[in-house]
């Protein structure tokens, strides 16, 4: 069986006071909601304060994004190893904005997965096409080789310990959510390639959806045999709606 992941991606957004609010309400509803694991992902500056709340508590925390690199002149950068020092469980790396924003390839992408798996964290590894892609009927083209790109890099087993998500980039942010039988459909692929090197692991591996979840379609979203969570972005800023989208999984 595998537990379901809700994590809160919460991008560039928050302040000191209200990131110590939001813990509040998620911490308030956290035992409800046991059944699930609950992460958030706070801007790098923020993670020694969510550190400090979150610390003895059932809530993880990670960090949005990382260099591929241990250490060294890579201005504005930040490395595996310091996430290490602030206990983050988890990495999300190739987020969809990282990749069309700042330019990251599926090789740098891999690179980071690498890096994050050699400190200890847990690369939450993010896929998906563009509305583009998915109009020329490429969409498994593109995740396949989104996900090979790491496979070659770091070969099956390095899947035992991380995530994927899959997050189509138009639903991303525009309140238009994958209907929960395009995203199983994504969802069984990305199982039915990594079972082709590694049934029982893939068996293990959890898939996360992303793109527009809210409480409101959570629930039949999390119900799809292959959909073993949610990546959540503006929802995750709410803690009654985190928590709504939470409670869906269990
Ligand atoms: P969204 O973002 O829930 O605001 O669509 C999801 C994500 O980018 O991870």
């Amino acid at each position: 069986m595998r537990r379901k992941l809700v994590a809160g991606n919460w991008k560039m957004n928050g302040s000191t006071g209200s990131i110590r609010e939001l813990l509040q309400g998620i911490l308030g509803g956290a035992a409800e909601v046991a059944a699930v694991e609950l992460a958030v992902f706070p801007p790098f500056v923020y993670l020694g304060a969510v550190e400090q709340q979150l610390s003895g508590s059932a809530v993880i925390w990670g960090a949005q994004n990382m260099c591929d690199q241990g250490s060294g002149a890579y201005t504005g950068e930040v490395s595996g190893s310091m996430l290490n020092d602030f206990h983050c469980t988890y990495v999300i790396v190739g987020h969809s904005e990282r990749r069309t924003l700042y330019g990251e390839s599926d090789q740098v992408v891999a690179q980071k997965f690498a890096a994050a798996r050699k400190v200890g964290v847990k690369p939450i590894l993010c896929v998906g096409e563009t509305l583009d892609e998915r109009e020329r009927g490429v969409t498994e083209a593109v995740v396949g080789r989104q996900l090979k790109a790491v496979l070659d890099l770091e070969g099956i087993g390095s899947f035992a310990d991380a995530v994927i998500a899959y997050e189509p980039v138009w639903a991303i942010g525009t309140g238009r959510t994958a209907t929960s039988g395009q995203a199983q459909e994504v969802h069984a692929f990305i199982r039915a390639k990594l079972a082709e090197l590694d049934p029982a692991l893939a068996n293990k591996v959890r898939i996360l959806y992303g793109g527009s979840v809210k409480g409101s379609n959570a629930a039949e979203l999390l119900a799809m045999p292959d959909i073993d969570g949610g990546l959540v972005g503006g929802a995750s800023l709410d803690a009654k709606d985190f928590l709504a989208i939470a409670k869906a999984g269990c």
